[in-house]
């Protein structure tokens, strides 16, 4: 069994990936060819912003958008510990301080009660200036933002949404990726809209941001490509990767449908035994991830062995929250800090999931956990 399989996905379009990618072939424009900005298009569209900008992964995606906003040292910016190191590295990166702000215990993203007391703390120490918020959709749930726009208006602080695991999730029918003032996301190959290779997005309504991530995505540049305005990356998505997404993107509607309705059968199976995926009315994940938690470490290591003797993999996302990592040392974090994400690092492990994850596999892994 797999825990994402892209190889049945593979079979399903194979014959239309083929073709497009001999067209790009065919007519050479490897960088920045017709595929890329009519992806861009298709994928404003499908989240319902006015601009796309396509780019290399969905790390450089949250790096060019904080570029955009001019975060630098003294600067800090409020994220969550519990999501993938790319969401705080990015702002290490530019020289600001990543500051870090506890979950909510259900939906495991970061709790807009406690940022607002974490912001209202960095303002009265004045030690940092308060740039922005990094909200992560983690496992493909939306995050809270209602109450996150609230907060941000008040202190007027710009949202990055990192949407890498949310794409094709909802809040009614908003689209994910369309909640921050910037928004990104990552086609990463394991990622609901995965390519065969890296890649992410840039979403945003405003003009101004979107001209400027542009330049940043290619060195910098003015509308001559030889006038460096500011400095900037080599961000640009690959043409190959584009046409692979186009042929994804028609399957995609499908393949999310298929996620809601294995995650509505393991909870319904799963529900006795384990504390089980909490989605909010009107919020719809994407299912990345489909993630439960176990009673503790012990009881966690006994359900993976279970499976892995079975041979279904399953996988932890994420055995150490990110103020505990050693890369984040200097920024003096102590265990105990973020009692919620540590207590669920501890409990947590995640399922196989994919859309062509069938009723009997289901059922093998979850008579093999209820036992
Ligand atoms: C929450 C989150 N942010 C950012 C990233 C970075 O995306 P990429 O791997 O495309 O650079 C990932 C990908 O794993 C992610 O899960």
């Amino acid at each position: 069994m797999q825990f994402i399989d892209l190889k049945s996905q593979y079979e399903l379009i194979k014959s239309d990936v083929l073709k497009s990618i001999e067209n790009v072939l065919e007519h050479g424009q490897y960088i920045m060819g017709p595929e890329v900005s009519l992806l861009e298009q298709k994928l404003a569209d499908y989240v319902g912003s006015k601009y796309c900008i396509s780019c290399s992964s969905g790390t450089d995606a949250l790096l060019m958008s904080l570029m955009a906003l001019d975060v630098g040292p003294g600067d800090a910016v409020f994220t969550t510990p519990f999501t993938f190191v790319a969401t705080s590295e990015v702002i290490s990166l530019l020289g600001a301080t990543p500051v870090f702000v506890d979950i909510d215990e259900l939906s495991y993203n970061i709790s807009p009660r406690l940022l607002d007391e974490a912001i209202r703390n960095i303002e009265y120490e004045k030690s940092l200036n308060i740039k922005a918020i990094i909200p992560v959709d983690l496992f493909g749930l939306p995050a809270d933002y209602v109450e996150l726009r609230r907060i941000s208006a008040k202190y007027d602080l710009p949202i990055i949404e990192d949407g890498a695991q949310s794409f094709g999730g909802k809040i009614g029918e908003k689209m994910a990726c369309s909640f921050g003032h910037i928004s990104t996301t990552s086609f990463f190959p394991a990622k609901p809209l995965g390519g065969y290779g890296d890649g992410g997005a840039i979403f945003t309504n405003d003009k101004y941001l979107k001209d400027k991530v542009e330049s940043i995505r290619v060195h910098g540049k003015s509308s001559d490509k030889y006038n460096n305005i500011r400095i900037g990356i080599n961000g640009r998505l690959d043409t190959i990767q584009a046409a692979v997404l186009l042929n994804k993107l028609t399957i995609f509607d499908n393949e999310i449908q298929n996620r809601q309705i294995i995650a509505e059968q393991y909870s319904s199976q799963l529900g006795d035994n384990f504390f089980v995926p909490h989605i909010p009315q009107k919020y719809t994940s994407a299912w990345a991830q489909y993630s439960i938690l176990a009673d503790d470490s012990s009881h966690r290591q006994v359900c993976m062995q279970k499976l892995k003797d079975k041979g279904i993999p399953s996988a932890i996302y994420y055995p150490i929250p990110l103020h505990l990592q050693k890369a984040y040392e200097n920024l003096r974090y102590l265990k105990g800090d973020f009692k919620v994400c540590e207590n669920i690092s501890e409990r947590i492990f995640s399922l196989p999931m994919h859309p062509y994850l069938t009723k009997t596999e289901i059922n093998q892994i979850t008579l093999l956990l209820n036992n």
